[in-house]
């Protein structure tokens, strides 16, 4: 089956293996062997366009401009920046590794953004050199950290402030990132008779020549599929945007309302609809607008996981197969079938790390077996190495067989890792029948050559 939550450019053969934008998977696996990321090029395109033009056409409806940022955390190569911005996209980083991939790909320094609890002064005065379009700043400290170096250089730094709406959305508390118990942003309630940390920290960045405040922004959370959430957010901005206006006068041009926006990983999942979504919070915020009677301010999102998610996939080679009999609490025993791949929780932690689902078929060939309950793991040395928890495989299922995992396009090689001392896969681009290595496969001499003896 193709279709969500493969790339749109995934199909069967008429032998019954897949092919991906055009080119067969046992072509790519004989050339470049696995596990490895497979890129569907016109995907991700297709997704940016999508992302912009919707958000684009909603919010011009209201009046108001809006500009996409793919939030490169999900996954950034020199190419991959290179995509976004030809869709007119602009590139969101949260490091200054983030940061030297979009300027090597070109990217205007005006277009990128620059994320991060804890910069370091060397990150931020990369920044400031690159002529970063907005650094998002997220702590008092940081404020006059930013404000001294802009300082030292003899710029003046474009800011935003990041703040905590308290509200709280996203598949899973580690990734739900606008509740107060956490790192980021500052918050916009207050203790009893106080100021907010938000508006203490707006009216900061007012009193610093050094420092333009370009606006607010908010990050609720990722891979949401409610959009109520961004809307209840943009309002408590909105208002903390018209309430510093009435205490300083300044209102300010900019809101950026983060990312976050949730796609399927599973056979039936939803994901949200860009159009629909984008038209929910337009009309959100142009209603607020009204209430609060301040002009619209200019918008910006950060979608990631939205854009490259669905574009990729990850093709591993079966190694062994394991029926393990599992005593059921109170219910008749039953049996699993575990599929052991060549890779695991160092290409794809987020199974381990959210118990994240994914979809998994043999892609190699087709087969006429039944199908039995499957957990597909990995070859690492810990039993929480699962890569799909629970999928129906064929029952015939055996050493060498292709197996490929969907929708792992977004925070899988970013979060990947060298666990084992697995060198990490290669990145690899399809488009139009033909294919492209983007991020080579490490070497063992790669990982050796850091070892110092
Ligand atoms: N903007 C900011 C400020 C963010 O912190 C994030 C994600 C994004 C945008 C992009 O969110 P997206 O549209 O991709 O959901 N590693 C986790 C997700 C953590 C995301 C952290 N920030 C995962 O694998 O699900």
């Amino acid at each position: 089956m193709t279709g969500a939550p493969w790339s749109t450019g995934a199909g069967r053969l008429p032998d019954g293996a897949l092919a991906v934008a055009g080119v067969d998977v046992r072509d790519l696996v004989a050339e470049h062997g696995t596990p490895a990321y497979v890129l569907d090029e016109a995907d991700f395109r297709m997704r940016a366009r999508a992302y912009r033009t919707a958000f684009e056409a909603a919010f011009g409806a209201v009046g108001a401009g809006v500009d996409v940022y793919y939030a490169g955390k999900a996954l950034l190569t020199v190419a991959v920046a290179r995509w976004a911005r030809e869709e007119g996209l602009r590139v969101d980083t949260a490091s200054s590794g983030e940061l030297a991939v979009a300027l090597r790909a070109e990217v205007p320094g005006a277009e990128i953004g620059l994320h991060g609890n804890n910069k370091s002064d060397a990150e931020i005065l990369r920044a400031l050199d690159a002529g970063v379009g907005r650094i998002i700043v997220d702590s008092l400290v940081e404020i006059e950290r930013v404000a001294r170096l802009a300082g030292e250089r003899g710029v003046v730094a474009p800011v935003m402030v990041r703040v905590t709406t308290g509200v709280h959305a996203g598949g899973h508390e580690y990734i739900a990132t606008a509740h107060e118990d956490q790192k980021f942003g500052l918050s916009v309630n207050a203790a009893d008779g106080a100021e907010s940390p938000a508006m203490a920290a707006l009216l900061e960045v007012l009193e610093h020549p050094e420092l333009r405040l370009l606006g607010i922004h908010s990050h609720i959370g990722s891979q949401i599929l409610d959009p109520d959430g961004f809307e209840a957010a943009a309002r408590v901005v909105l208002r903390l945007r018209a309430d510093l206006s009435e205490r300083s006068g300044v209102l300010v041009d900019e809101v950026d309302l983060g990312g976050g926006y949730g796609i399927a990983y599973l056979p039936g999942d939803v994901a949200l609809d860009p159009e629909r979504v984008a038209k929910d919070i337009a009309q959100s915020v142009s209603g607020v607008c009204q209430e609060l009677g301040t002009s619209l301010p200019r918008f910006s999102i950060e979608p990631g996981r939205a854009i490259v998610g669905p574009a990729g996939l990850t093709l591993y080679t079966v190694g062994t197969v394991k029926p393990v009999t599992v005593s059921a609490d109170g219910g008749a025993d039953f049996t699993r079938t575990y599929v052991s791949v060549d890779g695991g929780m160092s290409d794809n932690i987020r199974p381990a790390l959210y118990g994240a689902a994914y979809h998994a078929e043999i892609v190699g060939r087709s087969s006429a077996a039944e199908t039995v309950l499957a957990r597909v793991v990995g070859k690492h040395c810990e039993s929480g190495d699962i890569v799909v928890h629970e999928v129906q495989l064929p029952a015939d299922v055996r050493a060498g067989d292709l197996l490929a995992v969907a929708a792992t396009g977004a925070y899988g090689r970013s979060m990947a890792s060298n666990y084992n001392m697995l060198p990490r896969p290669p990145v690899l681009a399809v488009s139009d029948g033909a294919s492209r290595v983007l991020v080579r496969r490490e070497t063992e001499d790669d990982l050796l050559g850091l070892d110092q003896g």
